[in-house]
């Protein structure tokens, strides 16, 4: 285990009370709102998850709530914010609330942790800020946080790594626990920034930090190199009839994006001639072919590079294209769509 200094929590403490950002999810800590955040909060950062935090809460304000909305409603609650097993773990766990612990979270780590979508980062976070329970909470703020200051070399993406970090912290931990994990992560998301570029200047802990000591802040932490992204062609074909609604159709689950809904998304990149025919197979006629350009998207596994096409059709699609063509509002109120497709749409 690598220990930390005892005078961390003090110094960090009193920075926190003046420095604390006013989030939604701070001001008024009830348990659900604090799940709610930290699920929002495991892929998106701060500012970009506010809105959406809003939202979800004035549509589903409870565990209740959550468990009996539809799932159209919840995707649609989470279109945007990506990784939408997020959403569907989310409800998953509201309804085994209902079912094993009368609709409200258990105050417990364990318990929590057994929830769908809550790892030991989660639990511990809603352990600490909900109910103040004395349970680290180590996301890859406090990782970076705690290797400058350690000045550690060791891999943060390694499992044990996290969890003699998780140890050390929790022989320190002062007893306002949940104040301390979020002054850790708060540290880490605005003044012990990565890529090189940490704000030691603003830095409460600057004093006691190994790496800035060492000039070492460049070089931690280190992450060992992932195994690369398989990257895939695809092809996406913007279908519109006459009285402009657009051709949809539903991703299988599971699966990426699973039970989401899409445009026509091929493998592959078609040209002008290739697009035509992949309309004339799904039993549709196709006008003249508009390039809509060239698009990426990021996924955890995946890296799409997508060419989009656009095309006014005509006919019946075959029954077995799955088709539904949606109009403008039904596009905005009814079908959940993924973020990936955002730049042709
Ligand atoms: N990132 C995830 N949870 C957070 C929290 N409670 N405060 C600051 N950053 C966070």
């Amino acid at each position: 285990m690598i220990p930390l200094p005892p005078e961390l929590p003090g110094l960090l403490l009193g920075w926190y009370r003046d420095h604390a950002r006013v989030l939604p999810w701070r001001s008024q800590a009830t348990p659900y709102r604090v799940w709610i955040s930290e699920i929002m909060l495991q892929q998106t950062r701060v500012e970009a998850v506010r809105p959406y935090f809003l939202r979800f809460l004035e549509a589903l304000p409870d565990v209740p709530a959550l468990a009996a909305c539809s799932e159209e409603t919840l995707l649609k609650l989470w279109e945007g914010l990506g990784y939408y097993s997020r959403a569907r773990n989310l409800q998953k766990a509201a309804r085994m609330l209902m079912e094993n612990h009368q609709g409200v979270l258990p105050p417990s780590f364990q318990e929590l942790r057994a929830l769908p979508g809550i790892g030991d980062y989660t639990a511990g976070a809603i352990a600490s800020i909900a109910f103040g329970l004395p349970c680290p909470a180590v996301d890859g703020n406090v990782l970076r946080v705690l290797s400058r200051v350690t000045a550690s070399t060791r891999d943060i993406l390694s499992p044990q790594v996290k969890k003699e970090f998780a140890a050390a912290l929790a022989a320190i931990l002062p007893d306002c626990p949940g104040d301390f994990n979020q002054a850790l992560m708060e540290l880490g998301a605005c003044v012990c920034l990565p890529n090189g570029e940490p704000r030691c200047e603003d830095c409460p802990l600057a004093g006691l930090c190994q790496a800035r000591a060492r000039g070492l802040t460049g070089q931690i932490p280190q992450k060992a190199p992932k195994k690369p992204r398989r990257e895939e062609e695809r092809t996406l074909l913007l279908l519109f009839r006459g009285d402009g609604s657009l051709a949809l159709r539903r991703r299988p689950s599971p699966g990426l994006l699973a039970g989401m809904w899409e445009p026509v998304n091929l493998p592959g990149k078609l040209d002008a001639e290739g697009a035509a025919g992949a309309i004339r197979e799904l039993g549709l006629a196709p006008g003249d072919l508009i390039p809509l350009g060239e698009a990426k998207h990021v996924f955890t596994h995946v890296l799409w590079r997508m060419t989009g096409w656009r095309a006014a059709v005509t006919g019946e699609a075959l029954p077995q294209a799955g088709l539904v063509w949606a109009g403008e509002g039904e596009l905005r109120e009814s079908f959940p769509l993924p973020s990936a497709f955002r730049a042709f749409l």
